[in-house]
């Protein structure tokens, strides 16, 4: 086989094997596999090779104290936000996709979606990372705005793909950043943003809630090719 054969193979697999796990075994991630992921991250492209993004990696002690934290914010409605969200930022077909998501999710997981205490014990579980034994805080220049979210989302995807191609399971979560001054004060961060949080580790192979496998549009759906 060619060169260029096994590395397209390799990279098909790695970017089709890529999900997001909401279980996950307690075993860390040893420590020079976890540098050489986050090194291998930092190649991620960005405007101008600015490299805005400033990761927080939370493990052992600090991670089981974030965790609490981040419950005890959710038992009081403290919520901050950096990056504002609202009903209806997902319309359309957006919407659409979110809703058979959302289905498919809570059906894997036996929750109905008007059984607020099921509801609320998996909120209590997601805000502590589905068990992950680690997690990276991605935070922003507080400057922010859409083209450096850009390369951020391009930074964390290829945190995700580097984490694959090592046997690493992972979550990116949306959820952790409503509890952004609660992260920043656990972590000592001041003057950042916080764009998202990823929870990661080994997957719990034996847990329902990871045999779920979202659809993808057809490509005709997203992309078309002009000459
Ligand atoms: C920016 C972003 C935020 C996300 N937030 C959450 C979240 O808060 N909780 C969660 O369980 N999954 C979250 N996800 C995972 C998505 O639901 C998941 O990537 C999507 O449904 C596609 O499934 P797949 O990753 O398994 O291919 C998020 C993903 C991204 C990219």
């Amino acid at each position: 086989m060619s060169s260029t054969t096994v590395l397209t193979e390799s990279v098909d697999r790695v970017i089709r094997s890529r999900r997001a796990t909401r279980a996950f075994r307690s075993d860390e991630v040893p420590r020079d596999t976890m540098r050489a992921v986050f090194e291998l991250a930092g190649h991620a492209p960005s405007n101008s090779n600015t490299q805005p993004w400033r990761v927080e990696v939370v493990s052992g002690a600090a991670r089981d104290r974030l965790a609490d934290a981040l419950v005890a914010a959710h038992a009081a409605g403290e919520q901050s936000v950096d990056f504002p969200y609202r009903d209806g930022l997902f319309d359309g077909d957006l919407a659409t996709r979110r809703a058979q998501f959302g289905a498919q999710l809570y059906t894997a997981l036996g929750i109905a979606r008007d059984d607020t205490d099921l509801l609320d014990g998996y909120n209590t579980k997601s805000l502590r990372f589905y068990g992950a034994p680690h997690v990276a805080m991605l935070f922003a220049p507080a400057q922010t705005e859409a083209r450096i979210a850009a390369d951020m989302g391009i930074y964390a995807q290829t945190l995700l793909l580097a984490m694959a191609a090592h046997g690493i399971a992972s979550c990116p979560q949306a959820l952790l950043t409503f509890y952004a001054d609660t992260v920043r004060a656990q972590l000592g961060v001041t003057d950042r943003k916080l764009l998202l949080g990823i929870s990661f580790g080994y997957a719990d192979d034996s847990a329902p809630v990871n045999t779920v496998r979202v659809p993808r549009a057809a490509l005709v759906e997203t992309t078309r090719f002009h000459r």
